[in-house]
C-alpha cells in the first residue's frame, strides 16, 4: 500500500519583511506545501521585482507522461462529482483514477515522478490550473492576465504590483481555460456572450472576455480576491487574541465615537480585528467604508462600502484611489468612517474627517505607537500635531508563537493622550499582553474613559459598571459559544436598544 497523497493549502501565514529597498528583496514562502513556494526577488535585468512560482520539476519523459495520463484522466473523470467533494475525498479520488490509468495504459512511473506529477493533476483538476498557486497566496489580492504571450500581473499586500513567470502562450488554451472560469462561477462564456462577470465558489470577483480573433491578444481575465465571512468578537476570544475585557474596551471607545486605529505588521491581523470591532457600531449609525480590496464586512444595512479601483499593469487610466473615495464620503455625513488600510495621503481627509466628528476605525502598517506617530507626521502624510491629537487608541496586534503555534494577539491597547506642539505623544496604556503566561492584562486607569465621562457626563463609577457588563455580556456569550455572525450582531444591536432585556436573556444581573 502506498503511503497517502497529503497536500496542505494553508500551510501558514508567514510575516513579510517590508520592502524598504526592493533591489534587495529576495523571499521565499510555501503556498502548496509540500510542492509550491513563491520566490519573490529583484530581478536586475528587469529593474523591478518579480513574482516566480516554483512548481515540482518535470523532466521531458514526466512531462510527456504527464500529458498523456492527463488526457487519459479527462475522459475518465467526472468533474462535478470531483467539486462536490472534500478535499480529502479528491484526492483520494484523482489518486485512484491516476493509478489506474497508469497500469490500464501499461505506463512506466517511478514513484517519486508519480508524486511530483500529482501536485499536476491536483491543480489541474481540482484546481484552476497554472494559477492556482496565485489564488493559494495570502498575500495575492488581484490576478490579471492580458492575453498570451504576456505575463500575469500580480497586487501583493507588501510589494504590490508585480509581474509573474506565469504566461500562457496557447490562444484556445486560455480560451479553454477562461470557459473553466466561468463554469466554476456556474456561469456560461461564448462568442455570442464574450463578458464574464462572476464569482467563485470562495467568493472572488472574476471578470473576463472571450475573444481569440487573430488580432487580439485572445482572452483576458481578473480575479480579485475575496476573503470570507469575518470572524466575530466571540470568536477571537475563543482564539485567545485578546480578552473579553479589552473587547467591551473598544466597544465603549465605538459607542462614544472615539478614534480607533489598529496597527501592526503584514498579515498580523489588523483587518480581522477591525472587521469584528466593527459589530459594536450602534445599529442605526450610517457607516462608510473605505478599501482598497474587499476585505470589509458588516451585518448591518445602513452601510456604504467603497473600493478603490486600480488599473494595473495598464497605466493609471480609471484609477479611483482612496483620496477621492475618502473626500467624496465625507459628503455623505457618516457617522463612522473605516478605512481599510491608510497608507499615504488620504490620511489627511481621514483625520480632518475625524477632527470634525467622524468617528473613525481603521488600520495601519506599523509595529509601534512612536512608529504610528512619527509615519503620521513625516512626508507623505504629514499631519500637524494638533489633527494626530484627534486619535484616542491604538491597538497594536503582533504575530506570536504560543506552544509552537503560530498565533495572532492584541499586544497592547495605547491611548493617545496628548500630542504636544513639537509632536510628541503623551500615551498611557490600559492593556497589555504578556507573552510570558500569554495572558491580557487590564491596568484600571484609562484616560479616554476620563474623555468619555466629561464629553457625556457620565461618572466613572457608572462607566465602569458599564464597562464591567459588557465583559460579562462578551464573556457569557463565548461560553455559550455564540460565534455567528448574524447571531453576535443581533445581540448586540438588541443590547444597544434593550440592554436589560439582553442581561436577562443570559442570565446576567440587571442593572
Ligand atoms: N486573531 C487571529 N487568530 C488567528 N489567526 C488570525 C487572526 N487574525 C488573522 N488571522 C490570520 O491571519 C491572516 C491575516 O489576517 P488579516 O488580513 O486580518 O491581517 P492584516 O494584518 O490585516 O494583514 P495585511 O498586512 O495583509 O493587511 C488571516 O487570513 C487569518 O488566517
Ligand atoms: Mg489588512
Amino acid at each position: 500500500m502506498k503511503n497517502k497523497i497529503v497536500i496542505n493549502l494553508n500551510p501558514g501565514i508567514p510575516a513579510l519583511p517590508k520592502a524598504e529597498d526592493k533591489t534587495k528583496v529576495d523571499v521565499r514562502y510555501i503556498l502548496i506545501s509540500p510542492y509550491v513556494s513563491a520566490h519573490i526577488f529583484f530581478d536586475p535585468k528587469l529593474l523591478e521585482m518579480v513574482y516566480e512560482v516554483e512548481e515540482p520539476f518535470l523532466n521531458e519523459e514526466e512531462k510527456s507522461l504527464l500529458r498523456e495520463i492527463e488526457e487519459g484522466m479527462k475522459e475518465v473523470i467526472n468533474i462535478n462529482v470531483l467539486t462536490e467533494k472534500t478535499q480529502e475525498a479528491m484526492i483520494e479520488y484523482l489518486d485512484k483514477t491516476a493509478r489506474f490509468l497508469i497500469s490500464e495504459l501499461g505506463l512506466k512511473v517511478s514513484e517519486e515522478s508519480y508524486r511530483k506529477m500529482f501536485y499536476y493533476f491536483f491543480r489541474d483538476f481540482i484546481g484552476l490550473n497554472e494559477i492556482e498557486p496565485l489564488v493559494r497566496d495570502y498575500f495575492i489580492e488581484d490576478i490579471e492576465c492580458n492575453g498570451i504571450n504576456t505575463p500575469i500581473y500580480i497586487v501583493h499586500r507588501v510589494y504590490r504590483n508585480m509581474r509573474t513567470n506565469i504566461v500562457y502562450k496557447d490562444i484556445d488554451y486560455l480560451a479553454s481555460f477562461v470557459e473553466k472560469l466561468a463554469q466554476r462561477c456556474g456561469k456560461y462564456i461564448s462568442y455570442a456572450s464574450p463578458l464574464l462577470d462572476g464569482s467563485l465558489p470562495d467568493g472572488s470577483r472574476v471578470n473576463a472576455t472571450y475573444t481569440t480573433d487573430v488580432t487580439s491578444k485572445g482572452p483576458t481575465f481578473t480575479i480579485r480576491k475575496f476573503t470570507k465571512v469575518p470572524w466575530t468578537p466571540t470568536q477571537l476570544i475563543a482564539l485567545n487574541t485578546l480578552s473579553p475585557e479589552m473587547l467591551a474596551y473598544l466597544w465603549m471607545l465605538i459607542q462614544y465615537k472615539f478614534n480607533i486605529l489598529i496597527t501592526g505588521g503584514t498579515a498580523s491581523g489588523k483587518t480581522t480585528l477591525l472587521n469584528a470591532i466593527a459589530f459594536f457600531i450602534p445599529p442605526e449609525a450610517r457607516v462608510v467604508s473605505i478599501e482598497d480590496t474587499r476585505e470589509i464586512n458588516l451585518a448591518r444595512e445602513n452601510w456604504l462600502p467603497s473600493v478603490a479601483r486600480t488599473a494595473i499593469g495598464m497605466g493609471k487610466v480609471g484609477e479611483v484611489d482612496l483620496f477621492s473615495l475618502l473626500k467624496n464620503s465625507f459628503r455623505q455625513n457618516p457617522d463612522y468612517v473605516i478605512v481599510g488600510e491608510v497608507r499615504g495621503k488620504e490620511a489627511f481627509v481621514l483625520f480632518q474627517g475625524m477632527a470634525s466628528g467622524h468617528a473613525s476605525i481603521s488600520t495601519m502598517h506599523a509595529d509601534s505607537v512612536d512608529t504610528v506617530i512619527k509615519r503620521l507626521e513625516t512626508p507623505p502624510i504629514d499631519l500637524s500635531p494638533t489633527l494626530v491629537n484627534v486619535l484616542d487608541a491604538v491597538c497594536i496586534m503582533t504575530h506570536a508563537v504560543v506552544r509552537k503555534h503560530e498565533t495572532r494577539r492584541l499586544r497592547e491597547i495605547v491611548e493617545v493622550v496628548n500630542v504636544n506642539p513639537d509632536g510628541v505623544a503623551l500615551t498611557n496604556t490600559p492593556f497589555i499582553w504578556n507573552p510570558k503566561d500569554d495572558r491580557f492584562y487590564f491596568k484600571k486607569d484609562s484616560k479616554v474613559f476620563e474623555k468619555i465621562g466629561n464629553r457625556y457626563g457620565i461618572t466613572r463609577e457608572e462607566l465602569l459598571q458599564e464597562f464591567a457588563r459588557r465583559t460579562r455580556i462578551l464573556y457569557e456569550l463565548y461560553k455559550r459559544r455564540v460565534f455567528g455572525f448574524e447571531d453576535v450582531q443581533k445581540i448586540i444591536n438588541e443590547y444597544y436598544k434593550n440592554p436589560s432585556g439582553i442581561l436577562s436573556s443570559l442570565g446576567l444581573p440587571k442593572i
